[in-house]
């Protein structure tokens, strides 16, 4: 065997926890996979092989192994709502969402128009990603064409698996931010035509939200995914009380916030919806019919004074909702997906639920990588996938040692316990390593 394994095949062995299954619905026994001595397969960025090192470590006896001991590997983590045009402006002051969109995201998102002021922040963006274990992420750039040049042409310098578009928004905005119907269009198709599927890249339509779109501009949006069916349409839906009082006033005809986008074509399964706090039961439901996606923002929709998302309305048994934890940047207040993960745990429990670590841990990948329809390609260890993952520290401080007392799990509950001990305390120094596509991006050791 070993004289058929080519040169560029290597090997990881470690601790290894993937999910198979949506813990939501499926016991932990059934969706959890949990490895505590395997070893990962990687061939041309992907995943060639994948089990414990016991019954692989025969087959790939000259295949170059790099061990970590001590550690935790898991799919790098999806964050399903970011703007990277906020980079600048994260933990901005006193407002709530219209307020604060005025005051601080406008003024920042202006600068967007100088390609050179993109570039700078779209590196400081993927780094800030990378080292908290980001590997994949659905990105609001602005309204400028230059913002998302800047944006996938970074992503693409580190072969990262993506997803962005140029912002709509013809109204209720500055001069200085705003396009038209006509430019939207335009501008939106060349970079479709640019961008869309070119490596690990992929067009998201993104009209800003409906109180900054004109009737006109979000049939544009219909308009593009009718004649782009397989890019992604991104907005936010119903994050604070106003704003959702705002779209009645402006949509007097809709039947309600969710509405003004279905009567423009924009509700479907390639559908990320950001926030949804205020959403009603038929809005839900509506959703669920769709198979659209909410990007569950608790850092943002905290600081914010948004409101407390409905985490168990969204994934009920009877109108299942397609659900993917997002950091919301500069909304929300971290780049960090376990600070996310924390936060989530922390809504939920002011709603009376106690949110397992392994259902938290399956939003921030495999139901992240299904919200985004991209279960194919990442968000577990199946062979064939594209191997994107980070090596969790679970002694990265002192604190966090004592807590997890060594990381060896033999059991599920033992590794539930250890695990939540992580998420709540974990941050950037606990991602001591990440491969992008197969290779190393980012390490913490000396
Ligand atoms: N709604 C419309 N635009 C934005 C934005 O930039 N951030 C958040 N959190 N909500 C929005
Ligand atoms: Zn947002």
């Amino acid at each position: 065997m070993s004289s058929f394994v080519s040169q560029s095949v290597r090997a990881i062995r470690a601790a290894f926890l993937d999910f198979v299954d949506d813990p939501f619905y499926v016991p932990e026994s059934n969706s959890v996979r949990y490895i505590p001595d395997g070893l990962l397969v990687i061939e041309n960025g992907a995943i060639a092989d994948f089990g414990s090192y016991d019954d692989l470590q025969k087959k790939y006896s000259t295949v170059p192994v790099t061990a970590y001991p001590d550690k935790l590997i898991m799919p790098g983590f999806i964050d399903t709502h970011v703007h990277y045009s906020q980079y600048e402006m994260i933990a901005a002051y006193g407002e709530q969402l219209l307020e604060w969109l005025n005051k601080y995201a406008f003024p920042t998102e202006e600068k967007f128009r100088d390609k050179t002021y993109a570039q700078k922040i779209a590196a400081l963006f993927f780094d800030e990603l990378v080292k908290q274990g980001t590997t994949t992420a659905l990105v609001f750039a602005t309204v400028h064409p230059e913002s998302v040049d800047a944006f996938f042409e970074e992503a693409s310098r580190r072969n990262m698996r993506m997803i962005s578009g140029k912002v709509l928004m013809d109204r209720n905005a500055p001069d200085y931010l705003r396009d038209t119907p006509e430019t939207a269009y335009a501008d939106s198709k060349q970079l479709i035509q640019k961008w869309h599927k070119q490596g690990r890249l992929l067009y998201a339509v993104t009209p800003r939200f409906a109180p900054t779109c004109s009737d006109a501009q979000l049939q544009v949006a219909g308009k593009l995914l009718q004649e782009f069916p397989d890019v992604y349409l991104h907005t936010h839906i119903s994050e604070n009380v106003k704003e959702v009082a705002w779209v009645a006033e402006l949509f007097p005809e809709s039947k309600g916030y969710l509405d003004v986008y279905d009567r423009a074509g924009l509700v479907g399964q390639r559908s990320v919806f950001a926030h949804g706090i205020h959403l009603t039961d038929a809005e839900f439901q509506r959703l669920s019919e769709t198979k659209s996606t909410i990007a569950f923002c608790p850092t943002s929709n905290l600081f914010l004074g948004s409101g407390l998302f409905k985490i168990a309305q969204a994934k009920s048994i009877d109108y299942p909702v397609k659900v993917g934890l997002g950091t919301d940047v500069g909304g929300g207040t971290t780049f960090s997906m376990l600070h996310t993960a924390n936060e989530a745990y922390k809504v939920a429990q002011l709603q009376g639920e106690s949110l397992s670590c392994f259902k938290i841990l399956f939003l921030a990948t495999l139901g992240g990588a299904k919200a985004l329809l991209l279960d194919d390609k990442i968000g577990n260890f199946e062979v064939g996938k594209e191997a994107d993952f980070i090596v969790l520290d679970p002694k990265a401080t002192p604190l966090m040692a004592n807590r997890t007392q060594g990381f060896s799990a033999r059991t599920l509950e033992n590794l539930a316990q250890k695990l939540f001990g992580v998420m709540m305390l974990g941050d950037d120094r606990a991602i001591y390593a990440v491969y992008i596509a197969g290779e190393l991006a980012h390490c913490l050791a000396p």
